[in-house]
């Protein structure tokens, strides 16, 4: 994945990406909410927040900041916030997800949705979040992950270089982003439609 394809697509596609993305990957942004059972008073980090479409799903009391590399994108978020302002506190900031410019262990929650498979270096990314998220604390993922069958995976390995030219690879095992130091594996779901997608959640060790 090349890091300026990836940006020039976000770019240049903020203004229709919510009527594309927006219901397709909606119940997995609510379950994802909901397995972080967030606290007032708590921090999170959301990594790639798009247009914002997850903002509105948090709760009162929380504090949120949204990274993403794309300023049209963060623009759209914006625009949103303005129209329906969510019941958080939310600051948003750009920022690229490979290098995040805060101290270690920052947030209680750090939650990438549908971010890991359009960065070039997904563990770096894995590693940033756990390194940022506080001792036990929770790293999110939601993402679509390669097939362990291998007829599928045979589409999903073809149809990738397609897909890397919109943004996104298909065919990124979810092995790729475990077994990052720090960070133990406490729940994988099937989300979406077809249960195509995966929600992750990742406990810090304390
Ligand atoms: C598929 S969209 C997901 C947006 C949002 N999280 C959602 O739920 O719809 C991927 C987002 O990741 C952002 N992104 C891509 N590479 C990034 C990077 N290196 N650092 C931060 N954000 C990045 C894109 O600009 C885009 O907004």
């Amino acid at each position: 994945m090349n890091e300026r394809v990836i940006r020039g697509f976000y770019d240049r596609f903020a203004g229709i990406y919510d009527f594309v993305f927006n219901g397709v990957f909606q119940p997995g942004r609510l379950e994802a909410v909901r397995a972080m059972d967030l606290q007032p008073g708590q921090r999170v980090l959301e990594v790639g927040v798009g247009t914002g479409l997850n903002l509105e799903l948090y709760p009162e009391g929380v504090r949120v900041v949204g990274v993403d590399i794309s300023l049209p994108m963060l623009r759209e978020a914006l625009e949103r916030q303005r129209r329906r302002p969510p019941a958080a506190e939310v600051q948003l900031a750009r920022m690229d997800a490979l290098g995040l410019g805060f101290p270690d262990n920052t947030f209680d929650v750090v939650y990438a949705p549908y971010v890991v498979t359009v960065v070039p270096r997904p563990r770096q990314v894995v590693a940033e979040m756990a390194r940022v998220c506080r001792p036990g604390g929770r790293v999110v993922v939601v993402n679509h992950f390669g097939s362990s069958k291998r007829p599928v995976q045979w589409f999903e390995k073809r149809l990738t270089p397609l897909t890397s030219h919109v943004g996104f690879r298909l065919d990124l095992p979810l092995e790729a982003i475990l077994g990052v130091p720090g960070l133990i594996k406490e729940q994988e779901r099937r989300v979406n439609a077809f249960g195509l997608w995966r929600l992750v959640v990742f406990g810090k060790r304390a």
